[in-house]
């Protein structure tokens, strides 16, 4: 089975090694787009801290990930599904319900988030402990 998922991955915690950890155990081979910096800040109206080069070789370097690329738009979806023959489509469940629409391409699952963790939480104590 051929997995698909997304995210920005940026300051890479916990949260995002656990989630691809047990998107893997759902195939044999792991595909990860990368948001795009441009994309990231039309999504959070912030550049990451880390640029995409950077984001996108982190992710390549770790040991469950077979394949990345730069996702450059939150609507071509469909067309990176069909682009890698992703079987199934995995995301975080803070996007539950929000990629139902594919299903008739690939399998849609949505797997629970890692608690008290998250890119935006850590700026904010880096942030605060910096002051
Ligand atoms: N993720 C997760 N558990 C967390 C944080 C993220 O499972 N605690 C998952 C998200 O659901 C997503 C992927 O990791 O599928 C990439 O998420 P991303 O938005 O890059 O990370 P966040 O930490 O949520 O970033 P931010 O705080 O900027 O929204």
């Amino acid at each position: 089975m051929r997995i698909i998922t997304f995210g920005t991955f940026d300051v890479f915690h916990v949260g995002h090694v656990n989630i691809l950890e047990r998107a893997k155990l759902h195939g044999s081979h792991l595909i990860v787009g990368v948001s795009s910096d441009a994309l990231n800040f039309s999504k959070k109206n912030r550049y990451p801290i880390y640029n995409e080069k950077d984001r996108l070789h982190i992710i390549r370097s770790l040991r469950d990930v077979d394949e990345v690329f730069i996702e450059e738009s939150l609507e071509l979806k469909a067309d990176y599904i069909k682009y890698f023959n992703a079987d199934i489509l995995i995301m975080g469940d803070d996007w539950q319900g929000k990629f139902d629409h594919l299903k008739g391409l690939c399998d849609v699952i949505y797997l629970p988030r890692t608690p008290s963790v998250s890119t935006t939480e850590i700026i904010e104590v880096v942030k605060s402990s910096i002051i």
